[in-house]
């Protein structure tokens, strides 16, 4: 593959080799290297997929192999390790959250601009065919007046997973559920029905005492459509089971429970409906019970996108832009439930939330 486009996978932990795999299995794109400061690690995972094997971003980014750099660290590391791939040049697909602010967001958003770089975002729940159906539904007006949208994340992680690795348990970092494994379905909530003009949110930890971050979110949602909803999302709820999205309008309700679409119902049928009802995997694993037990389907769809946006030039489908809203209602959550009120969007930046 001469002309393949060639990724550098930044940060050579979990959820790396979602990445890989979706390299590896894409057309046109070449899986180059792995980039992690623990050599062994990255030195482990380089020789299983027989590719390059770095311990510094810098020297990643001088290999005129590496076109496109998926962002993979823990989330608080995200930000400076985007400046650096924009300033060298290269495309950029971060993990989500794009970063820990919307400074920080607003600042890599203009530095890959800058650059005239593609900068994508891997909240890849937004390319299962169920959701896609909604959104083409509600953009159709099939809803009619929409009223509701909620998710629901009953998931368990353990005791042993929050100690895993130093950043996990650490509010500084990043983790904490409303913004490390709800914001998937924060975000979904968002891509399907826009922005949030209010939140109200409240935190617990129900099943982790020694870690010293919330592992449950309760929020109501005040949509700026008009319409309300309520996030509820744990890692407290043994075994885990699968995420539920819930859209209900004037004319209509959709459920998706994991990636199946288990209601679809409009006062008028449509053809197509039946063919809708049946969208999604049954068997397919969304992660309710362990980080690892996940496809990389979706994640595959993501990297294809970003090798036919730069062959083509054009957008990738889910820009960093697009996800912005989604991190500022889950930093309005924090703020809400850090004050005991609801918080008005827009929010401004208070880096004490990241404080515990
Ligand atoms: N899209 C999804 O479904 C999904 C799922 C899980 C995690 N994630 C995201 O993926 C990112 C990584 O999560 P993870 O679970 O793989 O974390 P991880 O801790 O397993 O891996 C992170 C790796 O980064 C390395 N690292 C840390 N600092 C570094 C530095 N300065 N330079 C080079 N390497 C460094 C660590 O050594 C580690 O190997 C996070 O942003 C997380 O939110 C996304």
């Amino acid at each position: 593959m001469a002309n393949a486009l060639g990724f550098g996978i930044l940060g050579a932990g979990m959820i790396a080799p979602f990445h890989a795999k979706s390299v590896k299995a894409s057309q046109g794109g070449r899986l180059v290297a792995f980039c992690d400061m623990a050599k062994d690690r990255v030195e482990k995972i380089s020789a299983e997929y027989d590719v390059k094997a770095y311990t510094l971003l810098d020297d990643m980014l001088k290999d005129p192999e590496v076109h496109v750099v998926n962002v993979c660290l823990p989330n608080h590391l995200h930000h400076a390790a985007v400046i650096k791939c924009a300033a060298a040049g290269r495309h950029v697909l971060t993990e989500k959250p794009p970063a820990m602010t919307l400074r920080e967001t607003d600042d890599m958003i203009a530095a890959c601009r800058r650059a005239n770089v593609k900068f994508g975002c891997t909240v890849q729940c937004r390319v299962r065919e169920a959701i896609q159906a909604i959104r083409t539904a509600i953009a159709q007006g099939r809803f009619g007046k929409l009223l509701h949208a909620d998710a629901y994340m009953k998931w368990f992680r353990s005791v042993e997973y929050y100690h895993s690795e130093a950043w996990r348990s650490s509010r500084k970092s990043g983790a904490g559920v409303t913004v490390q494994h709800a914001f998937h379905y924060v975000d979904l909530l968002q891509y399907l029905m826009g922005p949030a003009k209010r939140v109200q949110a409240r935190m617990d930890n129900l099943a982790h005492p020694d870690v010293r971050l919330e592992d449950t979110l309760l929020a109501f949602v005040d949509f700026q459509n008009g319409a309300q909803g309520v996030v509820q999302a744990s890692t407290a709820l043994w075994p885990g089971t699968d995420i539920r999205i819930e859209v209900n309008g004037v004319d209509g309700t959709a459920i998706v429970v994991g990636e199946r679409m288990t209601t679809w119902k409009f006062r008028e049928d449509r053809p197509e409906d039946e063919a809708i009802r049946r969208l999604g995997d049954a068997a397919q694993a969304t992660g309710a019970s362990s980080p690892t037990a996940l496809g990389f389907a979706d994640h595959g769809v993501v990297v294809q996108d970003m090798i036919d946006a730069v062959n083509t030039n054009r957008e990738v489908v889910i820009p960093v832009s697009s996800v912005r809203p989604t991190l500022e209602m889950v930093l309005a959550m924090y703020q809400s439930a850090a004050k005991r009120q609801p918080v008005d969007l827009p929010v401004i930046d208070d880096d004490s939330i990241w404080e515990m």
